[in-house]
């Protein structure tokens, strides 16, 4: 099956940088979102950060343009119908992503296939709410979108095996580095990745080093690029309890589970960058640790 448009729903932080890769990569896009007011910021957003790229010299202007020409805005998911394949990136809220697979389901053709970007649910809980779930696979990507390089490509135990390679060669498609997954809650990177955020945190509460230190043990230590805390802030805060919780209730096992420590955090609105709080204070210039009493 050939690819040639792309529906996207959703145009926050994941949906932007999805649909911003598809149409760079020369895909129709057609992006979804629940006001015009969402629309004009989320397709504003990507307009910014290729005339970021065309500053810096990167990305030709016409590039650009030819891109921004390839996206398209829309409230009414009637307009997704001629899509090929269509990429759900909204909030880890499985009543809400399977309204939509449902009419989605009586809009699309039969061939079109439904992708999700879900960090933490199980496609299997969204493809039975379908009437196609052999068509239905998880693309998982990464934030920052544009950035990295990986893509888990789920497949759960209906996924036609032909479908999933036209959604895998599709990932590659992206100029992505696809992985094959099996459809457990968290896949490969956040299975790992939750519990190592978690257990930052807990150390944390037992006092074990500071947040400053704790960052740099493991940015030095190990080499990843942001420390669990500044890498925590970042994915968002209230977003690490949510896939916490989904794990948590898949597998009830505590390492999943969120420290009191976070939950206060939320409680407060510390959500991590997006709120300008979190383990670091972004209000300066430069982020500052915040000072949790600890
Ligand atoms: N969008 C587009 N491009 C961006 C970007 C963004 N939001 N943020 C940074 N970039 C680009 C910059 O423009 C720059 O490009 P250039 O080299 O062409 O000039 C390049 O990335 C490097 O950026 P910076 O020099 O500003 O900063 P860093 O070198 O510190 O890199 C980073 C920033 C790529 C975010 C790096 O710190 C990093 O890799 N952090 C870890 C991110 C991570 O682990 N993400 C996964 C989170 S988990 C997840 O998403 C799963 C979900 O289910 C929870």
């Amino acid at each position: 099956m050939k690819i040639k448009r792309v529906g996207v729903l959703g145009c926050g932080l994941m949906g932007s940088g999805i649909a911003q890769i598809c149409a760079q990569a020369g895909y129709d896009t057609i992006v979804r979102e629940v006001s015009n007011e969402l629309c004009e910021r989320g397709i504003g957003g990507i307009g910014k950060q290729l005339g970021k790229a065309v500053e810096k010299g990167k990305l030709a202007a016409e590039d650009r343009d030819a891109t921004m020409g390839r996206l398209r805005g829309t409230t009414d998911l009637a307009d997704l119908k001629e899509c090929d394949i269509i990429i759900e990136a909204v909030v880890e809220n499985l009543d809400l992503k399977n309204e939509m697979w449902r009419t989605l389901d009586g809009v699309c053709g039969p061939e079109t296939i439904f992708a999700s970007n879900t960090s933490s649910l199980t496609i299997a809980d969204m493809a039975a709410a379908t009437k196609r779930p052999e068509r239905m696979v998880g693309l998982h990507f990464f934030n920052p979108v544009p950035v990295m390089k990986l893509v888990e490509v789920v497949k759960t135990i209906a996924t036609d095996p032909q479908v999933f390679q036209t959604a895998f060669d599709f990932a590659a498609s992206l100029g992505k580095e696809p992985i094959v997954c099996k459809d457990n809650s968290g896949f490969v990177v956040n299975l790992l990745l939750v519990p190592y955020m978690m257990d930052a945190i807990r150390a944390l509460e037992q006092g074990v080093a500071t947040i400053e230190d704790i960052d740099k043990g493991m940015r030095l230590g190990t080499g990843y690029p942001m420390g669990p805390f500044t890498l925590s802030d970042f994915v968002g805060l209230d977003t690490l309890d949510k896939i916490g919780d989904i794990m948590y209730n898949e597998y009830k096992e505590k390492r999943y589970a969120s420290p009191p420590l976070l939950r206060r955090m939320i409680s407060l609105g510390y959500f991590g960058r997006k709120s300008g709080k979190g383990f670091y204070d972004y209000s300066g210039p430069e982020p500052k640790v915040m000072d949790l009493g600890i």
